[in-house]
């Protein structure tokens, strides 16, 4: 069962040198639930309430071969007793392609494939008025749980936390989950997120996507100024890993006893790492956000059970 109160807050004493004096706090988002995990529940909540309070049928949205998003809809879906609809960028891949497919596949995601061309239509008006007519009554969400419900929900990943915190560390793929946390934060405090994917606009992304929610561009200008883009922790690029990276989660799964995955919070893990570590932090709360992940790990499977954990 989705579960929010599983997300607690864990203090890792000793992970960091004592002399720095830094407290070093995660939100176990991971916890939420194995499939609808992380910052996944945080964005389909409001998703959902919007398809059950319309009395839509249920969610249309979009995703690569081995997205998070699809799997967490399909069974954020299921439990809530909707119907989902996956379209999937690939004309090429098949329900039983890989296990992320199979796995929407079991939760009663009706999967659709279309080319790499129809994929790139997916935000535009024209296409997604089409997609109205064909599948109506559904709720369509962008790719990643992208817009405003999305963002919204992502806020109260801050909300929950007692703790007064100084700096905010989380990974960034979409912005959506880094745009909810920056509009919950207090302008003391600053947040610093580190891209999975190489050369993202992390600024113009956030920019844009604060926009769309009407707040003004002076004070979505304001808010930016909170936020540090740690853009130099991307091992190469979107789903690239290294040696040193695997090394690293393992490190911290003997450590500290949670996994990371090597897409998104591996690399965020391992920046707010080598950040604390050479910058002065000293004296001050820090918390990372544990956004999950862990399923959406089957296209380096193989390797992860062997070199990491
Ligand atoms: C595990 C995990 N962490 C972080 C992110 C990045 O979140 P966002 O796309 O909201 O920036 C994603 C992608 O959604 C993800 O799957």
């Amino acid at each position: 069962m989705i579960d929010i109160n599983k997300s607690r807050l864990d203090k890792l004493d000793g992970f960091l040198s004592p002399d720095r004096n830094i407290s070093l706090f995660v939100k176990r988002d991971d916890l939420i639930h194995e499939e609808v995990s992380g910052n996944k529940w945080r964005k389909l909540k409001y998703n959902i309430e919007l398809c059950q309070s319309r009395k839509n049928k249920g969610v249309l949205t979009f995703g690569g071969a081995y997205s998070n998003h699809l799997v967490a809809t399909a069974a954020a879906c299921k439990e809530m007793g909707l119907e989902s609809i996956g379209f999937v960028r690939g004309d090429e891949l098949k329900e039983n392609s890989n296990d992320t497919l199979k796995r929407c596949v079991e939760f009663g995601m009706k999967l659709i494939f279309i080319s790499r061309e129809e994929y790139r239509l997916k935000n535009e008006k024209a296409y997604q008025e089409g997609l109205s007519l064909d599948y109506p009554n559904f709720h369509i969400v962008p790719e990643g749980g992208a817009n405003y419900y999305g963002m919204i929900g992502c806020q109260e990943i801050i909300t929950e936390i007692k703790e007064d915190i100084d700096h905010v560390f989380v990974s960034q793929g979409t912005a959506t989950t880094s745009c909810g946390i920056l509009l919950a934060l207090e302008p003391h405090q600053q947040l610093h997120v580190v891209p999975a994917l190489k050369g993202y606009e992390s600024e113009a992304e956030m920019r844009a996507l604060i926009g769309k929610s009407g707040i003004e561009p002076a004070w979505t200008e304001e808010l930016l100024s909170q936020v540090e883009v740690l853009n130099q922790y991307h091992f190469g690029g979107y789903g690239k890993c290294t040696e040193e990276l695997f090394a690293f989660m393992r490190m911290v799964y003997n450590q500290v006893g949670f996994k990371l995955d090597p897409v998104y919070t591996g690399k965020a893990f391992f920046g707010m790492f080598k950040e604390l570590e050479n910058r002065s932090y000293d004296n001050s709360n820090v918390l990372f956000v544990h956004t999950g992940g862990i399923q959406g790990i089957h296209g380096v499977e193989q390797r992860m059970k062997t070199l990491i954990y």
